[in-house]
């Protein structure tokens, strides 16, 4: 079956969405990094329709814009009045006929709350109306629950005569459980004609795109379903139980697709990706990971457990636990965590570490050196091979601006350091402990910056007679 090219499809995504109790419109929820609308409009475009129209009617401002960045090709049509989804596709013909473009052939109609709808099964829904010659095409699947959607009637010799909703249903008709997807095929010129005699004649008061199947087959027309292979794919979000149901739904399909890749996924229930996700194979996820936006994870690394990484890129065999990491690169065999937070602008060396309860932004670590613990690093940049001592601060703020320090290669800066910036450190530096460090310090040279230890000898007991401390120093310490 060659690929069909519809000459358009139209995306409904005028509705409030009231179910979902939210300030957010519905199709703006988002599952596994894009919104409802997102998924819908990216399985669409993989059709490469001559024209792709969004019918905006709620917050229409805010979902045109959100349009605007996932795919600026994007058309919208305006539906002004929530009177259901026969006017809406009506508004996208209307619109697009307004700019001149004449359909002609296929118009694919897609809810634009159904995220789990693949491109394959929108082409081959395309390919069976094209091939059948129908007027319309509507995809169908059995559904363990149909509550809610519109219900397939079919006739005695098993084709499709009308689509009547859940509200409108008597019990015999509630009892089918082969359902509306929403999704049709339809014939251009066909499509038009029927959505001019759609009526109001119905339990809500609306005009219904379902209404047109009946209405084309009374007219002497071909009427088609085609099955959806799965019934999960079809599933529409209406509330919060059925967007967690979705975004299960497709995180499994996500990572189901990942571990035939090659991806070990030691818990699939608590691991989460988005499809922007990228993977190599041999790369291990342990139980409790995140994975957002741009995320990529190299061969035979490991993150988890307990991670959430955004648009981070791992390199291949590097370790990461219990880390948060957002916009940040982990070189080839590095180290991070437990307990690590790497924000935008962090760039892991090869064999770097960045090790527990330190935080690092804007900062450039080298080959093979080690921030290992409790320490901040920020706007900074370390060489190669220098180990920084724990509890260490970059001071990289002046209360106005921001200022950047280096540490050069092969140094060992002391434990409980501070980094005042702008600063630099040269290489094969030694830094004693407690040190703050306010000038530059040459390659090679020993850097003290603490004030003197003084001993009052006897203070306690003459301070704090009777005391514990006073009694403990009297029995004698270990310098008796
Ligand atoms: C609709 C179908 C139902 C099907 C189900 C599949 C109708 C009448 N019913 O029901 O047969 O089983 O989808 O999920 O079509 N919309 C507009 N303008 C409007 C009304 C709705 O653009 O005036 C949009 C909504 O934003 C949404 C889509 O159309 O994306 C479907 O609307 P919704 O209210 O969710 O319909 P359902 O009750 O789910
Ligand atoms: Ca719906």
């Amino acid at each position: 079956m060659s690929p069909i090219r519809p000459a358009a499809v139209v995306v409904l995504a005028a509705g409030e969405g009231t179910r979902m109790k939210s300030a957010t419109p519905k199709v703006l929820h988002e599952i596994c990094g894009r919104t409802l609308l997102g998924h819908v409009v990216a399985a669409a475009r993989a059709l490469e329709p001559a024209e792709l129209v969004v019918v905006v009617g709620h917050a229409a401002q805010q979902v045109a814009g959100h349009l605007a960045q996932v795919d600026p090709a994007v058309r919208t049509a305006g539906q002004a009045e929530r009177n259901g989804t026969g006017p809406a596709v009506r508004m996208a013909l209307e619109s697009l006929a307004a700019d001149g473009v004449t359909l002609d052939g296929t118009v694919v109609v897609i809810n634009g709350d159904t995220p789990l709808l693949t491109s394959g099964t929108l082409g081959r829904l395309a390919a069976a109306h094209e091939r059948d010659g129908n007027a319309v095409t509507v995809l169908t699947a059995e559904v363990p629950d149909a509550t809610g959607y519109g219900r397939i009637v079919r006739d005695a010799d098993g084709s499709v005569t009308a689509i009547v909703e859940q509200k409108d249903a008597d019990e015999a008709r509630r009892a089918i459980r082969e359902i509306n997807s929403g999704v049709f095929a339809f014939d251009a010129k066909l499509l038009a004609e029927a959505l001019s005699k759609v009526t109001t004649d119905n339990a809500q008061g609306e005009e219904y795109l379902t209404d047109t199947l009946a209405i084309l087959r009374r007219a002497g027309h071909r009427v088609g379903a085609a099955p959806a292979d799965d019934h999960q794919e079809i599933a529409g979000v209406n509330n919060r139980v059925q967007l967690a149901q979705a975004r299960r739904t497709l995180n499994d399909r996500l990572l189901h697709d990942a571990m035939l890749a090659g991806v070990t996924v030691v818990d699939p229930a608590s691991t989460w990706v988005d499809v922007t996700v990228e993977f190599e194979p041999d790369a291990v996820l342990l139980p409790g990971t995140t994975l957002r936006g741009a995320t990529r994870i190299g061969a035979g690394a490991q993150v988890g457990p307990h991670s959430m990484l955004t648009d981070s890129v791992v390199g291949e065999g590097a370790r990461l636990s219990f880390t948060v990491a957002e916009g940040a690169r982990v070189g080839t065999g590095a180290n991070v965590g437990p307990y690590a937070y790497l924000r935008p602008g962090t760039v892991l060396g090869a064999q770097a570490k960045a090790g527990t309860f330190v935080e690092m932004k804007n900062a450039s670590v080298g080959e093979g050196s080690k921030v290992p613990h409790l320490s901040y690093v920020g706007d900074a940049t370390i060489g190669e091979h220098t180990n920084i001592g724990a509890a260490s601060v970059f001071v990289n703020y002046d209360g106005e601006h921001k200022h950047h320090s280096v540490v050069g290669s092969y140094c060992k800066t002391g434990a409980d350091n501070m980094f005042v910036a702008p600063v630099t450190v040269g290489d094969g530096v030694y830094t004693a402990a407690g040190s703050v460090i306010i000038k530059d310090v040459p390659s090679g040279a020993l850097a003290v910056a603490r004030g003197q230890q003084r001993n009052i000898e006897g203070w306690v007991i003459r301070k704090r007679p009777g005391s514990a401390a006073a009694r403990a120093a009297e029995a004698g310490g270990p310098d008796e």
